[in-house]
């Protein structure tokens, strides 16, 4: 875990032209799908992260040579060696992206020992719908001390058809069930299934490797090969980086264009702000209301008049609750009374308290926050304790007097990969103050040593 800590001060309006990193989360599943090949894959836009540079760690114990190229973003991967199917616990609990080599583990070995996944703690975040969507498609599950054994039955009647409804569209269940599907001769519907574009990308990577999907508006279908072929991808753009960069546009009351972004990831998102007030234009058209579904540019020029609103977050296309809280921080200081609704992930208002400790009025009723905005929000100590709490408390701190010190940084580092840079370049006061710790510097040594291994095998 690193010590250290982000300092923010009340800053100008942010001005100027940033681009936005390939998605993390699509980074890590795309990185874990790898498991299903043999051979060398390369992809492209991977963000550098503390949990992507976790996902390479786990990747090369289970035998993979990896390569990362942190300037380029490219992460070049031979799986051909991969020899082990036990994931060891300590790995598996730094991050929720661990528990998603699962499925490919077992399409390649026939089982997988792996534990309960660690990650941000906003909710229990069960793993019984993986478990159980993998039972029906004929995998045997065991508790053996800390792990979960995870191990296919020969001769089941998988090989013939499996129909696995999802009581909620399950973001990692649905990534999951679909990775073990791909490889084998069975058919597979997932109905209610997680549509999220970071789902889309995993499948755009599966269907180049060669894999049968097909996806409809509330299922997905998918007849299983006997090979998967190595790929070269491009990730998709992160949208919740982009939402975070419009927001601090939006609550320094500036003027930022976010450059490679899919508008049409962000719709509700984008809707919401311009409900606001703030004008919102894609490339294409600017300061206009219409948009093409694959723009390449965002800019957000903030009202001096904003107006507070209501959102709801939910499965995609609704409201992202990975954008909640960083929302929050902007309706934190809009006069009058906004009201946000998490239905996602039942822990994920402690953002509230530590914006309470600033100055925000807030009234917490179960899942719902009800923001009364006040004029001025007020520098502090405050705590991150996940990812997109840290993104808030940045936010928050922007548009705060005096100087804001947020610590559980690790958050921060584990989601982002130098955001706090990019809007330093737009013009904000934030400086992040930090240590590589011994085991991260080892960390990369090893990965540099399996990189040139790789390179000098080419
Ligand atoms: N759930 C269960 N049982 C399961 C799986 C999920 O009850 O077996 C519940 C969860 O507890 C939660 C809800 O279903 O209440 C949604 O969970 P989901 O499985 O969709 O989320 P996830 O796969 O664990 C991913 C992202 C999250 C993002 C959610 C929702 C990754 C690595 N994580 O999590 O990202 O919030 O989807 O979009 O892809 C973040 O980046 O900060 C982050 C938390």
């Amino acid at each position: 875990m690193k010590s250290g800590y982000l300092l923010v001060k009340k800053s100008p309006p942010l001005q100027g032209t940033v681009t936005v990193n390939g998605a993390k989360n699509a980074a890590l599943v795309i990185m874990a799908s790898q498991i299903l090949t043999s051979g060398t894959s390369t992809l492209e836009n991977i963000p550098n992260s503390a949990d992507v540079r976790q996902m390479i760690t786990l990747l090369q114990d289970l035998g993979a040579l990896v390569d990362f190229d942190s300037q380029k973003k490219r992460l070049i991967v031979d799986t051909t060696t991969i020899n082990n199917y036990q994931v060891r616990p300590e790995l598996m609990n730094k991050m929720r992206a661990s528990i998603l080599v699962t499925g490919p583990l077992l399409a390649r070995f026939g089982q997988a020992k792996v534990a309960q996944p660690g990650g941000c703690i906003i909710g229990q975040r069960l793993i019984n719908y993986h478990l159980a969507g993998l039972k029906k498609m004929g995998i045997q599950i065991k508790q053996e001390e800390s792990f979960i054994h995870a191990q296919r039955i020969e001769n089941n009647l998988y090989d013939k058809q499996s129909r696995i409804t999802l009581e909620y569209p399950s973001v990692g269940a649905t990534e999951n069930l679909m990775m073990y599907a791909v490889l084998g001769s069975g058919k597979t519907v997932i109905i209610n299934p997680a549509l999220e574009p970071e789902v889309l990308d995993l499948i755009d990577v599966l269907k180049k490797m060669g894999a049968h999907i097909d996806v409809g508006c509330s299922s997905i279908t998918i007849i299983g090969v006997n090979k998967l072929d190595p790929v070269t991808h491009t990730i998709i753009p992160d949208r919740l980086e982009a939402g975070a960069l419009l927001l601090a546009s939006a609550i320094t009351g500036g003027q930022v264009t976010v450059d490679n972004v899919r508008a049409d990831h962000l719709d509700l998102f984008l809707e919401k702000l311009r409900e606001v007030g703030h004008e919102v234009a894609t490339a294409s058209n600017l300061f206009d209301e219409t948009q093409s579904s694959q723009t390449t540019s965002i800019t957000l020029k903030a009202t001096h008049t904003p107006r507070p609103i209501s959102i709801k977050t939910g499965p995609y296309p609704s409201f992202p609750t990975d954008l909640q809280a960083p929302m929050s921080a902007l309706l934190a200081s809009i006069d009058g009374i906004s009201s946000i609704e998490e239905t996602v992930f039942e822990n994920r208002m402690v953002h509230t308290k530590e914006l309470e400790k600033m100055g925000a009025q807030i009234e917490l009723k179960h899942n719902t926050a009800l923001i009364r905005g006040v004029e001025q929000l007020y520098g502090c100590e405050v705590i991150a304790t996940d990812i997109r709490t840290s993104c808030a408390l940045a936010l928050a701190g922007l548009a705060a007097l005096g100087q804001t010190k947020i610590i559980g940084i690790h958050h921060w580092l584990r989601g982002y990969d130098g955001l706090e840079q990019k809007l330093q370049m737009l013009g904000a006061d934030i400086k992040l103050f930090y240590e590589v710790e011994k085991e991260e510097v080892l960390t990369l040594k090893k990965t540099s040593r399996k990189l040139s291994n790789l390179l000098s095998n080419e």
